[in-house]
């Protein structure tokens, strides 16, 4: 039921303040001291001990994987290698019993990802599922796992459930990193905290959604948009992209923002949108430097900033506000306003936005 919502894509954006909480509900202790993850009580020796954690997915589940590759090598000093399922399990990939494999899928049957599984399990690999459909065949045939409670999703393009993922891959690597004492308690309770503050700061960036209509007003006849980010927003800038691909079919690539000089600068001009995740953070200088380059090439330069940050809204042509978080957690905030700007330009092309041509919602053959 799509209530009073014309599209179950933007109900399922509307729904993400809950659906994180739901996520966390029951796993956070109330003082942030603890995070209770029943599911992978069992295995987190294994988790403790592995020499590395490889992380498989499809789409936007694979996007999700980059994330938490950053936050676990950078709190749990383990490495952590990504990769797609069709690439993996095609590749002849050496691995052992040893290493802990996170297999990422909402919908829990993408066939993909689910051949991986098996054979990540054949070389004797502890594996770990991440799913949203509870009794799904990842569900059923992993070591352990943990449940996304981000509810039944409709649209096609993933959008609670990317939050919901991203939040128990937060909570495996702050867990992790505490057993492991490689983060100090201090700071491991002010995450814990800043992630518990996602759904009040989320419902803020909503509220914002009419301004973000008018910004899809001026630039939805672009047929090329880039997206750029660094660090945890890098894989948040290929999920914008995504998203404004798959619904719009507006050509739209994701880049890592410092990589714009080895190539896709060459496409700037004032045709170009150029969305840049931009908050107050410890890349901020050189991505304002990179949003120079943009605008001196006459890119149309939207920026994604922290609340009150007045210098990017003379630099960029048009601004969307977020609040302040810690940079770990920002990409749960930040891929709101570009799930909603991807969803207003969908809706102006007059596209299926829940159902957009030639894609299913969950990818069982090959
Ligand atoms: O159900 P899964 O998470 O395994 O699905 C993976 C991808 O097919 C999925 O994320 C796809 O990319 C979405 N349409 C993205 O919005």
């Amino acid at each position: 039921d799509k209530g009073d919502y014309e599209y179950f894509m933007l109900k399922e954006i509307y729904e993400q303040p809950k659906t994180i909480e739901e996520t966390f509900r029951g796993r956070l202790k109330s003082d942030y001291s603890e995070i209770v993850l029943g599911g992978l009580m069992n295995v987190f020796p294994k988790i403790e001990a592995a020499q590395r954690i490889i992380i498989i997915g499809c789409g936007t589940s694979w996007h999700a994987a980059l994330i938490a590759e950053y936050m676990m090598e950078e709190y749990a000093r383990v490495p952590v290698e990504v990769e797609y399922a069709s690439e993996f399990r095609y590749r002849k990939p050496v691995i052992n019993s040893n290493d802990v494999v996170i297999l990422i899928s909402q919908s829990g049957e993408t066939a993909d990802t689910l051949a991986a599984l098996h054979l990540a399990k054949e070389k004797g690999a502890t594996v770990i599922g991440i799913c949203n459909v509870v009794g799904s065949t990842l569900a059923r045939e992993t070591d352990a796992g943990v449940y996304t409670h981000a509810g039944v999703e409709i649209g096609v393009a993933s959008t609670k459930a990317f939050t919901a993922q991203v939040t128990v891959l937060t909570m495996i690597a702050l867990k992790l990193a505490r057993r492991k004492g490689t983060i100090d308690p201090e700071e491991y309770k002010a995450l814990v905290k800043e992630l518990a503050a996602i759904p009040e700061k989320g419902r803020a960036i909503l509220e914002g959604n009419e301004h973000i209509k008018r910004i899809a007003e001026k630039y939805y006849e672009a047929v090329n948009a880039l997206y750029l980010g660094r660090g945890y927003l890098f894989p948040v800038a290929l999920e914008g992209a995504l998203k404004l691909k798959e619904i719009s079919y507006v050509h739209a690539e994701g880049y890592a923002a410092g990589e714009m000089k080895h190539g896709p600068i060459a496409l700037v001009d004032d045709n170009l949108p150029v969305v840049v995740v931009a908050p107050q953070d410890d890349y901020y200088e050189k991505v304002v430097s990179n949003i120079q380059e943009i605008k001196a090439r006459k890119g149309n330069v939207i920026a994604i900033v922290t609340e009150g940050d007045t210098g990017l809204k003379e630099l960029a042509n048009d601004v969307i506000e977020i609040p302040k978080s810690h940079p770990a957690v920002a990409p749960l905030l930040s891929v709101i306003p570009l799930q909603l700007l991807a969803y207003h330009i969908a809706l102006l092309k007059g596209c299926n936005v829940d159902q957009p041509r030639n894609l299913a919602k969950s990818v069982t053959v090959e």
